[in-house]
């Protein structure tokens, strides 16, 4: 697989082990994205010349992608910045809409900073109470780590209206159940947002048979570009929903004398120039997603991230993970491990990962992630297994 990767020639050595933070480009998305600069690139929506009409056709094209790939229909795909900002978004515009004083908003002790922190400005701002499902057991390490369901089931109350909750673990890499506590939601009408920013690549993902409301994640861990992401709504609740920003092609019309209307989504929250070229690259990145075995890659990058938590000498963050393996060791700090491994050409990440909140729970500073991609495999282990002695014998 390297050899459909341009950065692992050019960078014959390399180890990449964090995909997880952002996955490398095959070239097929770097091509087609060249293709569209050198060939037709223009403006969408609003030229009447061949090129405009062109790049306006490859940019709904990529919305079509999107849309088939979660099983959503097209005018349930809103083009964002990456997930971070669809997360806002829905805070932002269906927050302010619809949450008051005391409503409840449940999220995981697993998010990432970027489904926390915008509702904590919600809560500033509304007086809405953030509850956060915890841990199932006390943590301990070596030992599976999961969220406590019947903790869940019993923070519901008549005031919680919304639950925002990740598919997989950004820092620990553990698959979150989330079919039951969407359906527990269900039961009490609340509105559901998951993070699947991780997940995304590594499982098929149906947003109608999850039945969640929203769904979010970013291009750039799909082996897309950055500056690219996908909101996924309910075209009902979307169009219910005010703009996130405002101008371009999100406006029916402007009266100075009558006032502004808003087209419905997509458009509505896709407001100036969109990441046109972004887009039709992420859709680029659908196709190569879509033309590999899923299975076959997700069996064997498990089969990687298992004999990673099998080296001697690190503690395991959670053992029930699949394709991230997080540790921390007692004979050395995270950072000075991913320092000595990067002089060794080995890229992993050190600290607490964006998701604070989960570190100060488990009682670590941060942890070492390796996260695992299509192009990982068997001598990639056996580099980090000799790397991770050579740490050892350095800092011990
Ligand atoms: C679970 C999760 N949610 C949200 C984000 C934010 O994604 P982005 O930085 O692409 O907006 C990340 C990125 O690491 C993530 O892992």
């Amino acid at each position: 697989m390297k050899e459909l990767f341009p950065i692992f020639k050019n960078n014959s050595d390399l180890v990449f082990l964090d995909s997880a933070a952002s996955a490398q480009k095959p070239a097929i998305v770097i091509e087609s994205m060249n293709k569209v600069m050198t060939n037709y690139y223009s403006n969408i929506h609003r030229g009447l010349y061949k090129q405009s009409q062109q790049t306006t056709e490859a940019y709904e094209e990529a919305r079509a992608k999107v849309a088939s790939f979660i099983n959503a229909n097209e005018n349930e795909v809103v083009f964002t910045r990456g997930a971070t900002e669809s997360i806002n978004l829905v805070v932002s515009s269906w927050g302010r809409a619809n949450l008051k004083k005391d409503d409840e908003v449940i999220i995981s002790i697993f998010e990432h900073h970027a489904n926390i922190v915008p509702w904590q400005i919600l809560e500033k701002e509304l007086g809405i109470k953030i509850k956060v499902i915890p841990l199932k057991n006390k943590f301990t390490p070596n030992e599976d780590i999961e969220l406590d369901f019947e903790a869940f089931k019993s923070m519901i109350t008549p005031k919680t209206k919304f639950l925002s909750l990740t598919r997989m673990s950004n820092a620990l890499g553990t698959i979150v159940d989330i079919e039951k506590f969407i359906a527990e939601a269900k039961k009490h009408n609340i509105t559901v947002l998951i993070d699947a920013c991780q997940s995304i690549v590594h499982e098929k993902t149906n947003v109608k048979e999850l039945n969640c409301d929203f769904l979010v994640f970013s291009g750039h861990k799909l082996y897309g570009p950055s500056g690219i992401g996908v909101l996924y709504g309910k075209e009902e609740i979307l169009n219910s929903m005010p703009p996130y920003q405002t101008g371009g092609d999100m406006i029916e019309k402007v009266s100075l004398k009558t006032g502004t209307t808003f087209h419905k989504s997509p458009a509505r929250f896709e407001a100036g120039t969109p990441a046109i070229v972004e887009a039709i690259g992420l859709g680029t990145a659908i196709d190569f997603v879509n033309s590999l075995n899923r299975e076959e890659v997700f069996y064997k990058e498990k089969e990687l991230a298992n004999r990673i938590k099998e080296i001697e000498g690190i503690d395991i963050i959670g053992t029930n993970s699949e394709t991230i393996v997080s540790f921390t060791a007692n004979w050395g700090a995270p950072d000075d491990i991913a320092t000595l491994l990067a002089n060794q050409n080995i890229a992993v990440r050190a600290g607490h990962h964006c998701a604070m909140p989960l570190m100060e729970e488990l009682g670590v500073s941060g942890t070492v992630r390796i996260s695992l991609g299509i192009y990982n495999d068997e001598k990639d282990i056996e580099k980090i297994e000799e790397a991770i002695k050579k740490c050892f014998n350095i800092l011990s």
